[in-house]
């Protein structure tokens, strides 16, 4: 396996219902992306990776698959799929999709037939148990809150588990026939042209036992000593890597929930080209919270991640992430600061991966309303808070600061009404943000010192740079904390990179004379600019 392409070109995610409304329904679609390609050539993308498309009831938006052969309505139909493989192929542009098979929607045909008929052959593709005297078959919890086992109605004392809602029952990667159908899935969707694909939380696959789970720092037994990263997980990734992804000459992404600096190393090994983790964007509770990151541990985390593994997925933002500014930057500072960040995942060893709106420095919603939100997650933590009794206006704060609603506004191509996400008149399926204003493509263009604008050059810079793409990571240990630097190196060519996480400047530094890129016009000598960033020789 080669993991050249993707260590020089970054990977660019599209969350498809708010990218590009073609049609005017308010949501966005696939021609609306085809429209956009042209787009997303001039800027320097070579490699998308499509958030789910499959026809899906989208209880979790499209992380629920009813049909892996077909395409949600919502976003065209399959001739528009091949359509988008032609047309981005022309532009020299890969797509890659999401894998969701850690379970199905439970519209899934092989779910039906689980649970109208037990004695059907799909009953073994899903993971049934009876319950432990008169409760739920062990204490595991559900990453979206409360137990991960359902009741199966008009069936005594039996459950089916569920790690993430209840409308997402888990598959049984035990049964052989599951694999051959998630080899065959996978066949398919490269036959036609697919360049890879991302592996939702591919790590919690293959479950070992069903023994109760351990508490948590949180209090809460996921139970994940029992799933994550087990034997049976990695054989199944070898399987699927040698069966279908190299003699497709493809690319296999792991989301990989649970993964550690110890057992993390071991997915590399002819499994996935790359993985994301959580440290990093989950540093102060929670993968999905939104509280501003202190940097000296952000240093931390990133600097043990790039030490321990080769070939790191870099993501500070994706569908399920608030966007990084309000984490990481003081207002005010938003335009230095979100190149600062997009210098970072630029600079690091491994995989730049990019969401949409990130490269225009996008920002959480400055005003949003339980009313207007739609992620499942940030409904489950309202329901369950506002039956505890916290007033409304408490409990939507916690679920909008856990829930996935803030980086799901539609993307701003002009300043015009609909933004060129749709027309004008039109009500988008979630409200637009109020940055768009200015945080958008057209406005971005024109104006020099736009994080757009610098999003290009690093973004050229990285592709065409031996030393980012292939060298080695040295940390270098600064005695302030909020300055992160590192050297790259690659066959005798160094580059130093140097960070300023803080909107403080920082005096005394000394910074090697030759500037080769800066998120500043202007430096100014020994000293670092509030988030400056700079790599130099
Ligand atoms: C992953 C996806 C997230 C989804 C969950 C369940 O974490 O990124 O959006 O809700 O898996 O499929």
């Amino acid at each position: 396996m080669t993991r050249d392409f993707i260590s020089k070109n970054a990977i660019y995610q599209i969350y498809p219902i708010s990218f590009c409304d073609s049609n005017d329904d308010g949501k966005g679609d696939i021609p609306g992306i085809i429209s956009k390609l042209d787009y997303l050539k001039s800027i320097g993308i070579k490699v998308i990776w499509l958030s789910p498309i499959y026809k899906s009831p989208m209880a979790d938006m499209g992380y629920d698959i009813e049909d892996y052969y077909d395409i949600n309505p919502i976003f065209g139909t399959m001739d528009d799929f091949r359509n988008l493989l032609s047309q981005a192929k022309e532009r020299d542009i890969r797509i890659i999709m999401d894998l969701v098979v850690n379970h199905t929607s439970d519209q899934c045909q092989w779910f039906k037939e689980a649970i109208k008929n037990p004695e059907s052959p799909y009953r073994d593709y899903y993971i049934f148990k009876k319950g432990k005297k008169g409760k739920e078959p062990n204490n595991w919890e559900s990453s979206f809150l409360g137990s991960a086992w359902e009741p199966v109605k008009n069936e005594k004392d039996t459950y089916y588990l569920h790690l993430f809602s209840k409308a997402q029952p888990d598959l049984n990667f035990h049964n052989e026939k599951v694999i051959q159908e998630v080899e065959k899935i996978m066949n398919f969707w490269m036959d036609m042209g697919v360049y890879g694909f991302r592996c939702d939380v591919i790590s919690a696959i293959y479950k070992d036992s069903f023994e109760d789970g351990k508490k948590t720092v949180l209090g809460v037994p996921r139970g994940q000593e029992h799933y994550i990263a087990t034997k049976g997980c990695h054989q199944i990734l070898k399987r699927l890597r040698k069966n279908v992804v190299d003699p497709h000459q493809g690319v296999l992404i792991g989301e990989c929930l649970g993964a550690d600096l110890d057992n993390g190393p071991a997915f590399l090994e002819d499994e996935l080209d790359t993985f994301f983790t959580f440290a990093h964007v989950g540093i102060n509770q929670g993968k999905w919270s939104k509280e501003y990151v202190d940097p000296k541990v952000f240093g931390k985390v990133i600097s043990d991640w790039q030490k321990t593994i080769d070939f790191n997925g870099n993501y500070l933002e994706n569908h399920d992430q608030h966007r990084s500014i309000g984490k990481y930057i003081k207002k005010g500072f938003e335009i230095p600061g979100s190149k600062m960040l997009l210098t970072l995942i630029y600079t690091l060893r491994g995989v730049p991966f990019i969401y949409m709106g990130e490269e225009l420095g996008a920002r959480d919603y400055e005003k949003l309303e339980y009313s207007q939100c739609h992620d499942c997650v940030t409904s489950f933590i309202y329901q369950l808070a506002t039956g505890y009794g916290l007033p409304k206006k408490i409990a939507f704060a916690k679920a909008r600061h856990n829930g996935r609603d803030d980086c799901r506004a539609p993307m701003a191509f002009n300043s015009q009404a609909g933004y060129g996400f749709s027309s004008e008149g039109i009500i988008p399926w979630q409200k637009y943000n109020e940055y768009s204003k200015f945080l958008n493509v057209e406005y971005e263009t024109s104006d020099t010192d736009s994080t757009l604008n610098y999003f290009k050059k690093i973004n050229s810079f990285r592709s065409e740079s031996d030393v980012l793409s292939f060298g080695t990571i040295e940390f270098i240990k600064e005695k302030d904390p909020e300055l992160l630097s590192f050297i790259r190196e690659y066959q005798g060519k160094r580059l130093k990179v140097i960070l300023n996480f803080s909107y403080k400047p920082k005096k005394n530094i000394i910074v090697p004379e030759k500037i080769i890129l800066s998120n500043y016009e202007t430096h100014i000598p020994n000293q670092l600019q509030p988030y400056e960033a700079i790599i130099s020789e």
